[in-house]
């Protein structure tokens, strides 16, 4: 098993463990993005945009760790827009190649941006990981991140 497998498994046994009689998203979202960026240091930004019930077309932040993000995404813009508008995982390789990027910060070369769907089959937000190499999320990013966002938001 390759050693960032292992490191997915050992985070998410982690965060599954301290959210075990947490149902409060906010603490959820926090709690993920806390242990997701102590896990994997080398990605600059770890955070949730979420689906605002204010406005029917927009994404606003919600828990992070990193340098400050974008407040703000109208659906279909930048990889988190597409994400949430497609409800499809998005894996960036290089995201100058991305048209429509949003550079929250410019050092962000790569990215993966994960729809959160709860157990009504409602998104609710969108997980958001930024690398400042190119081509840093591959197959084993997207499979351990969804199953645990699985897992925390669609019960
Ligand atoms: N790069 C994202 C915007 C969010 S920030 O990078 C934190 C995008 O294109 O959706």
């Amino acid at each position: 098993m390759n050693n960032k497998k292992m490191l997915y498994e050992e985070v998410s046994r982690q965060i599954l463990a301290v959210l075990a009689n947490e149902d409060n998203r906010i603490a959820q979202m926090a709690t993920l993005a806390c242990l997701l960026a102590q896990a994997f240091p080398e990605n600059i930004w770890t955070g949730f945009y979420l689906v605002d019930p204010t406005t029917s077309d927009e994404l606003v932040v919600g828990p992070y760790q990193g340098t400050l993000g974008c407040l703000r995404i109208p659906y279909g813009k930048g990889v988190c827009g597409v994400a949430a508008a497609t409800r499809e995982t998005q894996v960036i390789v290089d995201v100058h190649s991305f048209s429509g990027h949003i550079a929250c910060d410019s050092r962000s070369a790569s990215e993966i941006v994960i729809p959160i769907i709860d157990a009504t089959g409602t998104l609710i937000a969108v997980l958001d990981i930024d690398n400042p190499l190119i081509g840093a999320f591959d197959n084993t990013d997207q499979l351990a991140l969804e199953a645990l966002t699985k897992a925390v938001f669609s019960r």
